[in-house]
């Protein structure tokens, strides 16, 4: 099987080339001589970008396929230009054994859309209180190698720095929800004028900054590597510097509504931008691209987050926290990064491929777009707009704070392990 995507700028820069792709495998870049029964994608000038990866979706399989399923995020993931995402465990059963990951392993495998590794929680039950048997996921045949249990934070510091000791043994990454419970009771918008002015009690920014203090500091004397899952304040930018300035292994991303949401969008009274950790300010959004750009802050996770429409239309208090992520990231990181002269191309390509599949362990995904290497690519029309509409979205929920918003930066064609998974809108 062979396809050829015709005229293509690899990274966005240079003269448009040929790119060949034989059996999974890039086999020539340039002019190509085309196989006759080669499928054609033509490019016109678009970028090619390697294949994005996702470290944060919710994709709410099992338990809650009225929302969405393996089968719904994987298309929402290969719309999106995604080839690999890492579904977080927070689901019904909770993903803390080996039964759980191998069964959304498998159904990803099954779906074939965008490899789906699931993470594993970090304790039973999400409960906090002992550690889940990380070993027996990292060795079952799903292959667990980011571990999280994300939607709450692992609070207690003796079981954190006990899952960071483990990590190390088993080459795997704690991914931390780095929230403060003590400090976010009843939290539901970000501690501020905003929030007072509504009456709505405050999330403090010291609930996040103050757990990743903590655990940097627990990672370094642990020798142990740690995730940040979706930084949202300037001074945990500020923690980050100061830890990888001392060598702590620490990786972090942010989500796009980080990127380009603020907690203005709370006048609206409208739960859809209800989300956890909760929208900051503008200066703390400014703080994150800036930080993105920079390299402390490593890469751009969706945190997918689909919810029905009766846990999201309701009282703000009473709905349920995320947003829908995966088909508009690429838009948002366009938006707010490539229009800003933030990051070019290649840039883009290091936070959402390069440093992603480097963090989750995965030595077939953002590889170089080069002769031999893998072809999990994304290609992309950057000079395209489009209207988001949530109903249109693959995702059986529809909660995007994007709604009618015109966005630049449009996912033309997917392909993972050389197949096209997504063309022009459409799943393959
Ligand atoms: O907004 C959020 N939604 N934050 C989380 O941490 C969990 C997630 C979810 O599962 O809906
Ligand atoms: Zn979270
Ligand atoms: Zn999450």
């Amino acid at each position: 099987m062979s396809t050829v995507i015709k005229g293509a700028r690899p990274y966005g820069e240079g003269d448009p080339v040929d790119v060949l792709v034989e059996d999974g495998v890039i086999t020539a870049i340039g002019a190509v001589d085309v196989p006759k029964d080669a499928e054609i994608v033509e490019a016109g000038g678009q970028v090619l970008l390697p294949g994005f990866v996702d470290l944060h979706t919710h994709l709410r399989e099992p338990g809650r396929e009225d929302t969405e399923t393996i089968d719904s995020g994987s298309a929402a993931a290969a719309l999106g230009g995604y080839t690999a995402v890492f579904a977080m465990a927070n689901t019904d059963p909770v993903a803390d054994n080996a039964v759980i990951v191998e069964h959304v392993w498998r159904r990803g495998q099954e779906v074939g859309l965008v490899d789906v590794h699931p993470v594993g929680a970090v304790t039973v039950g999400l409960k906090g209180e002992k550690l889940a048997e990380l070993g027996t996921m990292a060795n079952s045949q799903a292959r667990v190698k980011v571990f999280s249990d994300d939607g709450l934070c692992v609070a207690d510091p003796l079981l954190m720095r006990r899952a960071l000791e483990y990590s190390t043994a088993l080459d795997v990454v704690i991914a931390q929800h780095a929230e403060e419970p003590r400090l976010t009771v009843g939290a539901q918008a970000h501690e501020g004028e905003r929030a007072a002015r509504l009456g709505y009690t405050g999330w403090p920014a010291a609930a996040e900054e103050s757990i990743v203090a903590r655990d940097c500091l627990l990672a370094l004397h642990a020798n142990a590597r740690l995730h940040v899952c979706h930084v949202s304040t300037s001074g945990t930018a500020d923690v980050l510097r100061w830890a990888k300035d001392r060598g702590t292994q620490v990786s972090a991303e942010v989500t796009p509504h980080h990127l380009l949401l603020t907690d203005e969008r709370l006048a609206t009274y409208d739960p859809v931008n209800k989300v956890n950790p909760p929208l900051r300010t503008e200066s703390d959004a400014e703080k994150l691209r800036a930080a993105l750009a920079e390299g402390v802050i490593d890469c751009v996770a969706t945190d997918h987050a689909p919810h029905a429409v009766q846990d999201k239309d309701t009282e703000w208090a009473a709905a349920r926290p995320g947003m829908l992520g995966l088909q508009t990231a690429l838009s948002i990181v366009a938006e707010t990064m490539v229009r800003t002269g933030l990051l070019d191309w290649r840039g883009v390509a290091r936070v959402m491929s390069e440093r992603p599949a480097e963090i989750g362990n995965l030595a077939d995904q953002g590889r170089p777009i080069a002769v031999g290497e893998p072809a999990n690519l994304t290609l992309v029309d950057p000079d395209a707009e489009w209207t988001v509409r949530g109903a249109e979205l693959a995702s059986i929920a529809a909660n995007t704070p994007y709604e009618g918003m015109r966005l630049p930066g449009v996912v033309t064609a997917t392909l993972l392990r050389g197949r096209l998974t997504a063309r022009d809108g459409k799943v393959c």
